[in-house]
């Protein structure tokens, strides 16, 4: 297993990978692997010749109250779990890496064109540090978290675009327990014509149904325990969408009283049954929709979502 901490590394290793014939995969994480982001792993193994794992805590992505700092980076521990998985090349970059006008991966230009390129240290003086650039998907990105995270999905897409463009994969693995994420991500794809599949695998749960995450290990005891009553909220709202309950406000109201009952340490920041494609707010549930939520415990804030099927 390769473990590169250069855009140069990853070009010349999947470039390598491509000239055998390899499909590539790629999977994008912050880190802190769990099942949920190894299931990702497998399903890329099973699909691809070559697979990527990029690991990068994204700054751009957190707003300034967020975790940025306190964010796990268990780093040889993730290493070992990819080692494990079949993993063909970790992508570890310092944020300068990533966001210093091209890095250190500053492509040269072919030899015997007479074009002289500008050398990477005139980028960095010519610019302010830092990118200039942010992709912004509209309208998916207005409710749900995007409307308690400004600008998030700005940072998610823009640090997603660059690692298709440094992997340039065949196909990227997303888990659905970032619905909104895989929706937005999935648009941006097909917004800017990039070359590549967006595979969703579904959500990894503990045993009692709370979904994986990495920020599940903030949690203390009673939060952990609380911390079931998400899945069990949505799942309360699928059985009764199956026993023919279809108006939103009803189904919105059950959740949040199961979660104000179970989940005392837990604040609702917002719980929404929406259209699957459009992200929008739903009256009656007449076709499949996801019912969604956000619940912000003293130690982490928490998602979860989950389709209703009528
Ligand atoms: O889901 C995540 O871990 C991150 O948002 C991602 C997609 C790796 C971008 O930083």
């Amino acid at each position: 297993m390769i473990t590169a901490k250069t855009i140069a590394e990853v070009r010349q290793a999947v470039a390598a990978a491509r000239k055998q014939g390899q499909v590539i995969g790629l999977v994008p994480t912050m880190g802190a692997l769990h099942e949920g982001h190894m299931s990702l792993v497998d399903a890329a193994r099973r699909q691809c010749g070559f697979v990527g794992v990029s690991i990068f805590v994204n700054p751009t992505q957190f707003g300034p109250d967020e975790d940025l700092s306190k964010y796990p980076r268990p780093l040889e521990n993730d290493l070992a779990l990819c080692q494990a998985h079949g993993v063909d090349l970790v992508f570890v970059p310092e944020v300068k890496e990533m966001y210093s006008c091209g890095g250190t991966g500053f492509q040269p230009v072919p030899k015997g064109t007479g074009y002289k390129p500008v050398p990477p240290q005139k980028v960095a003086e010519m610019y302010p540090p830092g990118s200039l650039t942010r992709i912004h998907v509209d309208r998916l990105t207005e409710g749900l978290c995007g409307a308690s995270r400004p600008g998030h999905f700005d940072g998610v897409c823009t640090v997603v675009a660059k690692l298709f463009n440094i992997f340039q994969p065949d196909a990227a693995y997303f888990g659905q327990k970032d619905y909104q994420q895989a929706a937005v991500i999935r648009r941006m794809t097909a917004d800017l014509d990039l070359p590549l599949r967006i595979e969703v695998c579904p959500t990894v749960r503990e045993n009692d149904a709370l979904a994986m995450s990495s920020r599940n290990a903030y949690l203390g005891r009673e939060e952990r325990q609380q911390a079931a009553a998400l899945s069990e909220s949505l799942r309360l709202a699928a059985d009764l969408v199956g026993q023919g309950r279809r108006a939103a406000q009803e189904l919105k109201a059950a959740m949040r009283e199961h979660l104000a009952r179970r989940a005392p340490l837990g604040r609702i920041e917002y719980i929404e049954i929406v259209d699957p494609d459009r992200l929008t707010p739903l009256q009656e549930v007449e076709a499949p929709a996801v019912a969604a939520l956000a619940v912000k415990f003293p130690s982490a804030r928490l998602i979860d979502n989950m389709t209703l099927r009528p």
